[in-house]
């Protein structure tokens, strides 16, 4: 099984990684860690070579990363909550998935599609509003879906500012809980 993490905080270990470590100890296989504000991936930049070739044109970070994306049997987007959505950083990854889209969308061609997998949500929060986690929620889907991922669930720690996500047990359960799911959903896949 192999496991590709999109971590989006700036702090190595804050709240999403405390959430997140709760989560990966259940994990089985490789993990491939992409740590998107360290990370050398520039944004997409619309030059539209994906319309017509496999890939990018940017040559970064991005390159190996979509050999990962192509073959791994799981993906985990954890990031903190920023302006309502992903970090900045994250969110600039996640433009570059648009080579998938025209894959899927221009060239037409399946053999260039991603294996299918699935995939989890973790977020954390400083503070709590109705409705908030409807946005990160769907600009996620959109990514899970460019990678062929099936999200099989979300966990928020909210309010962090005052609970802390290594207190929230709440969240940590259900983080554990998605741990097992997809090690286990990856071992009948393979
Ligand atoms: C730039 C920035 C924007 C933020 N925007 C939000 C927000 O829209 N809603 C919210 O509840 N918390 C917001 N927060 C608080 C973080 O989501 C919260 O502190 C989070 O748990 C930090 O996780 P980390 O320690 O893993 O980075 C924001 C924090 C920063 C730095």
């Amino acid at each position: 099984m192999k496991t590709i993490v999109f971590y989006g905080s700036p702090a190595r270990q804050g709240q999403t990684k405390d959430l997140l470590d709760v989560l990966l100890a259940e994990l089985e296989g490789e993990i491939k860690f992409v740590d998107c504000y360290h990370a050398d991936i520039a944004p997409c930049k619309d030059c539209r070579y994906c319309f017509t070739k496999r890939g990018c044109a940017i040559k970064d970070g991005m390159q190996e990363l979509y050999d990962d994306i192509d073959c791994c049997d799981a993906v985990v987007i954890a990031t903190p909550m920023h302006f309502g959505i992903m970090s900045a950083p994250m969110f600039s990854v996640f433009t570059r998935l648009q080579s998938y889209w025209s894959n899927r969308n221009i060239r037409h061609n399946n053999a260039d599609r991603p294996n299918p997998k699935y995939g989890a949500l973790l977020v954390t929060t400083g503070g709590k509003w109705v409705n908030m986690e409807l946005l990160i929620q769907g600009v996620s889907e959109f990514a899970f879906d460019h990678m062929e991922a099936e999200c099989i669930g979300a966990v928020f720690a909210y309010q962090t500012d005052t609970n802390p996500a290594a207190d929230n047990d709440k969240a940590k359960e259900k983080a554990r809980y998605l741990g097992c799911r997809l090690s286990e959903l990856c071992r009948g896949k393979t």
